[in-house]
């Protein structure tokens, strides 16, 4: 299908292009960046959940690859989605280089290269808040489209403020300053990770399904009472933590309150959309939707590691549980996401005026499946030798998962230079270059 009107979509308010995709290119680079830290890491001990190159790699996954794509997509959908342009857009070039600053000192910092890591990260953080938030949100809230979408495009947006509040509280505090109101280490943690992981990536993932499953597939609508029991959890997981976090709250409780979210997210999210994928109209099977369908497989084994981690001794199930949580679930879906989006932009935003002309290239011209193929067996293989790599304690194994994510990241980059190159032909041409 081709980006057009019909889909109650009004894509002539979209931002420019090269927005979306500069925030997009930062995906490749960061899973390149993950698996060199974990390829040249040092030392043959197993890794640990404290292990300052797995904080390290988590904020280059969860910061660099899905926060990157997440506000890239943030600013193509406002507008088209919600119906209201994003005020200031031109704010999105200061964005990202505030935004990739602060993950890179953030890395430098966890990985004690650098002593001023956290506090220059803190400060291109808190930039990054207010020069993205409040214009985005600003946009959401003032938006004519109240659909249920775009109230969790809302609160996702109000929860990446919160995480990165928060984050921004434990990076000060890692500089050795005294931590705020609550002084129990874990009880910000737990709350940073509520936020970033249920709330914000969680929530924005399925707000954004409801609407594109439908859209891509032909696939049947999100149930009303599942849409409504999925923003409850969203926005439970938002403020009931961090309520609690104010209140003086032990991490045991706050961890406890993520029950809601995370039954929404990692149970209720897969179980919908694999009964809307499974009705839908049309039947190909078509990449996108194998990593859909590996994405959403992996929520509930999200749910399992869950309750190992708060009810076992074992070390190597919140690894598990982190691992699954951002690579093997949203990870996969944004991975699949990216080959179906970005040829849909690139085709809207260079080829819709030329339709009619010999040589308009299709979604598939620009983004082959053959290339989301083989990204989709490098995502899928470097998720299964990480899975591995933790329940063996292998260094070796590690080693491979990071040449894993390093190919994962490099066949990524590939696949989008080559989109991104295929141009309208010039007067005269008969095919795209
Ligand atoms: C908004 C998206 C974010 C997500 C999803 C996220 C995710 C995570 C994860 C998975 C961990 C590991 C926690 C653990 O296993 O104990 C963590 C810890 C941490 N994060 Fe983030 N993070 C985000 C943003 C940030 C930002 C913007 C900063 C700083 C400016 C930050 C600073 C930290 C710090 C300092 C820790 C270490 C806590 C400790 O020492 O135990 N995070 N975060």
């Amino acid at each position: 299908m081709l980006p057009s009107q019909e889909n109650g979509l009004s894509l002539e308010q979209a931002p420019p292009l090269r927005i979306p995709l500069s925030f997009f290119a930062m995906a490749p680079i960061s899973l390149l960046a993950a698996g060199f830290l974990l390829l040249f890491r040092e030392g043959g001990a197993p890794l640990s959940r404290l292990d300052p190159v797995s904080f390290a790699v988590a904020h280059c996954l969860a910061l660099g690859f899905l926060g990157s794509v997440m506000l890239g997509a943030l600013y193509q959908m406002i507008p088209v989605v919600a119906g209201k342009r994003v005020p200031w857009v031109w704010l999105a070039y200061l964005v990202l280089p505030l935004f990739v600053g602060g993950v890179v000192f953030l890395v430098l910092g966890f990985l004690g290269w650098m002593n001023a890591g956290f506090t220059v990260a803190h400060h291109l953080m808190g930039y990054v808040f207010v020069l993205f938030v409040v214009p985005t949100a600003f946009a959401l809230f003032k938006a004519p489209s109240k659909t249920d979408t775009v109230w969790g495009m809302r609160l996702a947006t109000l929860s990446f403020a919160l995480a990165l509040s928060a984050g921004i509280v434990l990076a000060i505090a890692r500089t050795g300053k005294p931590l705020y109101i609550n002084s129990n280490w874990f009880s910000w943690v737990y709350t940073h990770l509520e936020l970033g992981l249920i709330a914000w990536i969680g929530g924005l993932l399925a707000s954004v399904s409801w609407q594109v499953i439908p859209m891509f597939y032909l696939a049947n609508a999100c149930p009303k009472w599942a849409r409504k029991a999925m923003l409850f959890g969203q926005f439970f997981t938002m403020i009931a933590p961090l309520g609690a976090l104010l209140a003086g709250a032990a991490p045991q409780t706050i961890a406890y309150l993520s029950v809601p979210g995370a039954l929404a997210v990692f149970l209720l999210h897969p179980i919908t959309t694999a009964f809307m994928i499974k009705a839908r109209q049309r039947k190909r099977r078509e990449a996108s939707l194998i990593f859909w369908s590996f994405g959403l497989a992996a929520g509930p084994l999200v749910l399992v590691f869950g309750v190992l981690s708060v009810t076992s001794m074992d070390l190597r199930f919140p690894l598990l549980l982190g691992w699954t949580l951002l690579f093997g679930w949203a990870g996969t879906i944004l991975h699949g996401m990216l080959t179906r989006i970005v040829p849909f932009i690139l085709w809207f935003h260079r080829f819709s005026n030329m339709v009619g002309r010999p040589g308009v290239p299709t979604l598939r011209d620009i983004y082959p499946e053959r290339d989301a193929r083989v990204g989709l067996v490098f995502h899928m293989g470097s998720f299964a030798l990480g899975l591995l790599a933790i329940l063996l304690h292998s260094s070796l194994l590690y080693h491979a998962l990071g040449a894993g994510l390093s190919l994962t990241g490099i066949w990524l980059g590939l696949a989008l230079t080559r989109a991104l190159l295929l141009r309208p032909a010039r007067p005269g041409e008969s095919k795209v270059a």
